[in-house]
């Protein structure tokens, strides 16, 4: 059943576990994201970034999305988790990742997700406050959940690359709850966004514990989430290398770290490299087993992107040719539903 992502992080705080939290780039990757957490019987949070959404509503150049772009993808994808949710017995929350403005946000509640982020972090702490607390009210009034963001993450984010971290205050974490009302809170504790975090990543748990010991102190019920936090399985990446791949210095977090700040006060865990990379390596397989796959008419084009763009794992990069079936769903051939079950 869909339900706010809330519910699910209370859980999640409830029994003392963290949530895993997805993100999909095309439509056609919900029904597999439901099924598998069906299959685990676990809760499930799937996100799309902002721009995802733009490309999921048809824009294949999804860095110009427009907002007409992003209310288009937000309704398909909107509409494909309501179905796969309906069909399921587990909460699945929809969840908006990296809203850059209110727009976005309206246009993700409009077209069904059910929480949202507002990602106010590039602004001074008071404009960010600020608008967050917009868009809480605007949220919460229609039961949608809301992350905000307080510090900078290393590495790439929107495009735009920050080579040191700026980590999150404890004590304007507890400000920002409480002058914004957000039900959670993206913190930078070390972790960045992509493939190449540093061979020996380290995440400052004591910043999390921190910041929850406040938050208890002054009884804010909200939950910490951790940004950036694929782990880069190696296996993937030399796979991707072998099948003629170029990807270099991939390098994620410890999943044994992932795990112990899920005792540090951290609730949600944000992946969507991991996810990239496999599919990545998936359509690569395929590709290389044969030969009348890659010369295709419908997805022979895939092959050659995926040649070309060697160092690529964003699968926006390669699968623009199946743009409609990624849409709406609509399978025409026998070799497109072959690359869907890799996406
Ligand atoms: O951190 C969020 C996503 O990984 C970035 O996704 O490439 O759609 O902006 P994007
Ligand atoms: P990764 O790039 O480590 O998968 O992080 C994803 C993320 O934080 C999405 O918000
Ligand atoms: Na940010
Ligand atoms: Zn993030």
């Amino acid at each position: 059943m869909l339900v706010p992502m809330r519910a699910i992080l209370d859980a999640a705080d409830k029994n003392g576990y963290a949530q895993g939290a997805f993100n999909v780039n095309a439509v056609c990757q919900v029904k597999a994201a439901v099924d598998v957490h069906q299959i685990l019987r676990s809760p499930a949070i799937i996100q799309g970034a902002d721009l995802a959404n733009g490309f999921m509503g048809g824009r294949t150049d999804f860095a110009n999305s427009t907002l007409e772009d992003k209310k288009a993808g937000a309704k398909n994808i909107g509409a494909a988790v309501k179905k796969y949710a309906a069909d399921s017995d587990i909460p699945v929350a929809l969840h908006l990742d990296h809203g850059k403005n209110f727009d976005s946000c309206i246009a993700a509640i409009e077209g069904g997700y059910t929480s949202v982020m507002i990602d106010g972090s590039s602004l001074p702490f008071d404009e960010n406050v600020e608008l967050t607390r917009e868009v809480v009210k605007y949220a919460h009034e229609r039961g949608v959940t809301v992350e905000g963001e307080l510090g900078v993450l290393a590495g790439v984010e929107d495009h735009v690359f920050a080579a040191t971290s700026t980590y999150t205050n404890p004590l304007s974490a507890i400000d920002f709850f409480k002058k914004t009302g957000v039900d959670a809170l993206a913190i930078s504790y070390g972790t960045m966004h992509g493939a190449n975090k540093g061979k020996n990543a380290v995440i400052r748990k004591e910043i999390a514990i921190a910041i929850k010991e406040c938050m208890l102190h002054e009884g804010i019920e909200g939950y910490l989430v951790s940004h950036g936090s694929s782990t880069v399985p190696q296996y993937i990446v030399e796979e991707i290398n072998a099948l003629g791949g170029e990807i270099t210095n991939a390098y994620g977090i410890d999943v044994d770290q992932l795990v112990e700040v899920s005792h540090c006060g951290i609730n949600k865990i944000n992946v969507d490299t991991d996810l990239r990379l496999a599919v990545t390596r998936n359509m690569k397989e395929l590709f290389a087993k044969d030969a009348a796959l890659r010369n295709s008419a419908s997805v022979g084009q895939i092959y050659e992107l995926l040649e070309t763009k060697k160092s690529a794992f964003d699968p926006r990069a390669f699968i623009t040719p199946i743009m409609d079936t990624i849409m709406y769903g609509n399978v025409p051939d026998d070799d497109v539903a072959r690359i869907c079950t890799c996406i």
